[in-house]
């Protein structure tokens, strides 16, 4: 495990987009795992000012997103179709056809995970991107008795639910539900990076990473994974042995 601390959050974000940058340039057709929430936005900036300076290419990328939420549609500003187009796929040059994203919209969410995995038994992703619930989740596998390898439907925590309200009106708003892929799927990456900014972030990420590895700590089974690099900040890493 490579743990890295930064000073500040521009040094994390450039840090993070060079690592990523690095790979697409030496592939460029790597396979991409996304996250979305407020953690990876300071590297999709990265990568759109990149892409702007004709500096990378995501031409032949292809993207897995984590997750999304169920009855959410694509357009609806809270999707996370929705805020990967404009936080990142409508600034550079990816194919629309290389893009996945769980389908939260669709009329048989079952379906919908079966079809995901189908994809994702067909490629190996380079890099997966992960933030951390203040719970311990990654993806939107949340902390449980049992966890599930493949993708799945998830009933959201009431602490995750209350944690993504600031970006809805109400917490009522918040979808009760989720699409996400599994942990099995998550660990099959052969690299991961993991990005955690914040305060609110220390408790999880001592348990995830000095902490016994535990179902009820999804993040912890990340120490098991050969190829796992961690960013934090100064906050996050404060309870950090
Ligand atoms: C998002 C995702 C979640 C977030 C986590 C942290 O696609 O899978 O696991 O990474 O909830 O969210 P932020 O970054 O908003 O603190």
């Amino acid at each position: 495990m490579n743990i890295r601390i930064f000073k500040s959050e521009h040094e994390l974000d450039a840090y993070g987009a060079d690592f990523i940058a690095s790979r697409v340039k030496e592939n460029p057709a790597s396979v991409l795992g996304l996250a979305t929430g407020s953690s990876p936005i300071g590297i999709y900036k990265q990568f759109i000012a990149l892409a702007k300076e004709k500096k990378l290419s995501f031409k032949e990328v292809q993207t897995f997103n984590l997750d999304e939420y169920i009855g959410l549609s694509p357009s609806h500003p809270q999707s996370y179709h929705y805020y990967m187009q404009m936080h990142l796929f409508k600034h550079i040059d990816i194919d629309e056809a290389k893009i996945h994203i769980p389908k939260g919209d669709h009329p048989d969410p079952e379906q919908a995970c079966t079809e995901y995995d189908q994809l994702l038994e067909q490629i190996q992703i380079d890099v997966q991107i992960l933030g951390i619930g203040q719970n311990g989740h990654i993806g939107f596998n949340e902390p449980a008795q049992e966890l599930i390898s493949g993708t799945h439907i998830v009933e959201l925590d009431e602490s995750t639910r209350k944690a993504n309200a600031r970006f809805f009106e109400s917490i009522d708003q918040v979808p009760t539900h989720a699409i996400t892929m599994g942990v099995g799927s998550i660990l099959k990456a052969r690299e991961i990076l993991l990005i955690v900014k914040g305060a609110s972030k220390a408790e999880a990420v001592h348990k995830a990473l000095n902490g016994p590895i535990t179902t009820s700590c999804p993040a912890s089974l990340l120490q098991t994974h050969p190829n796992l690099t961690v960013l934090l900040d100064e906050d996050a890493r404060r309870l950090l042995k």
